[in-house]
């Protein structure tokens, strides 16, 4: 079946042909040259109508509906061609695009399904069904999981279009193959998936474990206040560390600087004062955060699990110092466990994890910002460029894809991308990403819920596809105001009710 021709000039990259019916953006067209087969994505369509150009007022245009509609030659389908490839070597997830562009004249026709799904849905171990081809409905739309453990993966998209649904697929994916996941659940919107093998930890601080400018970060001294900070610092001491009464020694030591007669410290008693205050304050304000005898958090972390860390209680400095303690040990974990397998030394085991992790990062823009240092983007950062070697893989997720800090995000290897309006984001995701993938990104702001561009080496070619939707998840959806305004009226009657019985009841009383 013939689509059309190739016209004008084309080029070794891309084409423009001009087609018997309009071309969806994002659809596969196959060019038959004599070198080979290409595969070819529609990234511009557009429609003209002779009768329509120059059409000046309401009378001319609604003649020229009777002339378009007879002339069967009015209509011109111009689409803009990327050319992605040899389809031979596509199959073998290899793009090589032809030295000399299709001739002019050369026949577009569509590809089959068979070609399509020996591309997308290859029948190799470690590929997995995420969804299927937006513009191909009937062909799976598989990703490679290897790649996403050894070259991390960005999930880009405004509120409410998908992401956490995707992290929920990929979760349970892993999880399915005894993997193990991580997901820092920074509001709350996992803990209720119901999937097998799900671990859900309330994330906690162990206070032993952190330097001073961290401890001082989860007490939430202020970043101004030198003098608070350099009190802490003081106290703080490794005896404090291992004491059994952690809290107890740590207020005894700031106690020593309050009660000293030494003039130098004595300038700072007053900042002394305040932090007892807030070390106390800060045992009852967050008795369920920090906790010095909960032992090593990793230790509730458990392999081939889906791990949720509900860090929603935090503050979002402490939710930092959380996640870079993590972080740093993971790292850690996966380095000591390689170098225990490739090393000839038979040293006590000291690592806990004996296979690749896969740790989950939402809400990115605040953890791994663009315009300031923090200890969670520090580890974040490292990660990226050496987790691969040791099997950790990294996801960032983000609904602010401009406030994510670039070196980080080009560090992940594939993409996922939802609808994204706002150019920034588009513009920071471009910068991001192979140029190959930029005419796809054009394409965002018309993508509706669950549509995602994946690019990256996670598929064997960018592509378009819908996300299947994770039935097993109680989602973040938009919450009904009307609803809940309807049940707080219900509810207002009853209090209204009770609060008016125990009224007669205090007369009677009386
Ligand atoms: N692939 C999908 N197919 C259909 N509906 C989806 C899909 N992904 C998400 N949704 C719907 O959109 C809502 C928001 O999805 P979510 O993943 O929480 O978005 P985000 O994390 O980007 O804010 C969900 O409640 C769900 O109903
Ligand atoms: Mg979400």
């Amino acid at each position: 079946m013939s689509l059309g021709f190739v016209i004008g000039e084309s080029r070794p990259t891309s084409v423009t042909a001009i087609t018997s019916r309009a071309l969806s953006v994002g659809e596969y067209i196959k060019i038959a040259t004599d070198e080979g087969e290409i595969l070819g994505l529609v990234e511009k369509s557009s429609i003209s109508s002779a009768a329509f150009t120059d059409v000046r007022n309401f009378d001319e245009a609604a003649e020229s509906t009777e002339i378009a509609e007879l002339n069967k030659r009015d209509k011109t389908f111009i689409a803009h061609i990327g050319i992605l490839g040899f389809l031979e070597n596509l199959r073998k997830g290899k793009s090589i695009i032809p030295a000399i562009p299709p001739i002019p004249g050369t026949e577009i026709t569509p590809p089959t399904k068979q070609d399509l799904e020996e591309i997308f849905s290859p029948k190799n171990k470690g590929w997995i069904k995420i969804g299927s081809l937006l513009r191909n409905k009937t062909v799976d739309a598989k990703i490679n999981l290897d790649k996403i453990v050894s070259r991390h993966l960005g999930i880009l998209a405004m509120t409410g279009m998908g992401k956490s649904n995707l992290v929920s697929l990929i979760t349970k994916q892993i999880s399915k193959l005894n993997g193990t996941v991580i997901i820092f659940d920074y509001h709350n919107d996992y803990t209720n998936l119901n999937i097998p093998r799900i671990n859900v930890i309330d994330a906690k601080i162990n206070p032993r474990l952190l330097d001073a400018d961290q401890l001082s970060d989860v007490l939430e001294i202020r970043e101004s206040a030198t003098v608070q900070q350099r009190v802490l610092r003081m106290a703080f001491t490794e005896t404090v560390k291992k004491s059994k009464e952690f809290w107890k020694k740590l207020e005894t030591e700031v106690g020593y600087i309050v009660d000293s007669e030494d003039k130098k410290i004595k300038e700072i008693r007053s900042s002394a004062y305040r932090v007892q205050d807030i070390i106390e304050e800060s045992q009852r304000r967050f008795e369920d955060i920090l906790d010095p005898d909960m032992g090593d958090p990793i230790s509730f972390i458990k392999e081939g699990r889906a791990n949720i860390l509900n860090i929603s209680e935090l503050s979002e400095k402490q939710a930092n110092v959380a996640l870079a303690f993590y972080l740093q040990q993971l790292l850690k974990d996966r380095k000591d466990a390689s170098i225990a397998k490739h090393g000839r030394s038979k040293r006590q085991r000291n690592y806990k994890f004996n296979s690749p992790i896969f740790v989950i990062i939402e809400e990115a823009h605040v953890f791994i910002p663009k315009d300031h240092d923090t200890s969670a983007k520090y580890w974040a950062a490292k990660i990226a460029r050496e987790g691969r070697k040791f099997g950790l893989g990294l996801g960032i997720v983000s609904q602010r894809p401009r406030s994510v800090d670039l070196n980080v995000l080009s560090q992940m290897g594939s993409f996922a991308i939802m609808k994204i309006i706002q150019e920034d984001d588009q513009r920071q995701i471009a910068s991001a990403t192979e140029s190959t993938s930029r005419e796809l990104i054009a394409q965002l702001t018309s993508l509706n819920v669950g549509d995602a561009v994946l690019v990256g080496q996670w598929t064997n070619l960018p592509s378009m596809v819908h996300v299947e939707e994770v039935k097993e998840k109680v989602m973040g959806s938009d919450q009904s105001a009307v609803d809940a305004w309807a049940k707080a009226d219900t509810m207002k009657e009853i209090a209204v009710e009770s609060t008016q019985g125990l009224v007669q009841k205090d007369l009677l009383l009386e």
